[in-house]
């Protein structure tokens, strides 16, 4: 089923921007938000050079603002009259060892990427019920695998929990028009990982690595580790991997 409007939060840089560029490509319009708006305004003048047949709505949103959360995604339907697709993708990876005296940046990581993806999927979710059908698609993380130590800890943490909100969604959905999808990405370059990108073998580059991306979200894959390769075959050894063999991997 081709999804024409996809709504893409965190589209100021990153994947999500580069999922916005690669959707607007394949013939979606476009709903965009994020903090930064001056990236959001040149990213919708980027489209409407390369794609000028496609409409690109952008709004400021900050998603740990649950009343604007639900204020943008209304008023993004008004604009089109349908949002046939979600994705909720914003997220920070902030996070320190837990009791090192961060928990300020542990915190902020888990409103920001659990909480605010709450109040995304309730959102989203309820544009789809009145609806009666949409896609939505949770950005988790190959993280979310496998409680991870020191820095990534919170950050894992949130993304095994909104993982498990969407595979919740789909439990309850099954049978019935509305689709739920959860994309799990290994490293792919992005401001997040940025200076990390020498010591990492596995970083793919952003257009690659969201290539595997939007190809998984436009065949409604139930759940993808991408790229496929290594993190499909990945995702077994993180699971089962023991402890001493797993903590040589990370
Ligand atoms: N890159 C990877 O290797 C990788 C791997 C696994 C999962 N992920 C996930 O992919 C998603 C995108 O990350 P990225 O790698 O593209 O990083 P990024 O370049 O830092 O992009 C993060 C995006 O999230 C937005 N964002 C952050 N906090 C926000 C807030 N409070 N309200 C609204 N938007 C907010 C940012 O926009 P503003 O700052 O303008 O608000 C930005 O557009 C994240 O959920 C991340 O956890 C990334």
């Amino acid at each position: 089923m081709f999804r024409k409007t996809v709504l893409i939060t965190g589209a100021s840089s990153g994947l999500g921007a580069e999922m916005a560029r690669q959707l607007a490509a394949r013939g979606h319009d476009l709903a965009l938000c994020a903090r930064r708006t001056d990236r959001l305004e040149s990213l919708e003048a980027e489209v409407a050079a390369a794609h000028p047949d496609r409409r690109v709505e952008v709004r400021a949103l900050d998603v740990t603002d649950d009343e604007a959360v639900f204020e943008v995604f209304r008023a993004f339907r008004a604009d089109f009259g349908t949002i046939d697709r979600v994705v909720v993708n914003a997220g920070i990876g902030k996070g320190a060892p837990l009791g090192t005296g961060r928990y300020d940046a542990n915190k902020a990581t888990a409103v920001t990427n659990f909480v605010g993806a709450l109040a995304q999927v309730e959102a989203a979710m309820e544009i789809f019920r009145a609806q009666g059908e949409g896609h939505l698609v949770v950005v988790s993380s190959m993280s979310a695998m496998r409680g991870m130590p020191r820095s990534m800890t919170t950050y894992a943490a949130t993304k095994a929990g909104v993982a498990m909100l969407a595979e919740g969604l789909r439990a309850e959905l099954y049978g019935k028009p509305i689709k739920v999808s959860v994309i799990y990405p290994g490293y792919i370059v992005s401001e997040m990982n940025e200076g990390v990108e020498q010591a990492t073998p596995m970083m793919v580059g952003t257009e690659k690595g969201v290539r595997a991306m939007v190809d998984a979200i436009e065949r409604e894959r139930a759940s993808a580790c991408v790229p496929a390769l290594p993190w499909e075959p990945m995702k077994h050894l993180m699971k089962h991997a023991p402890l001493p063999l797993f903590r040589r991997l990370i």
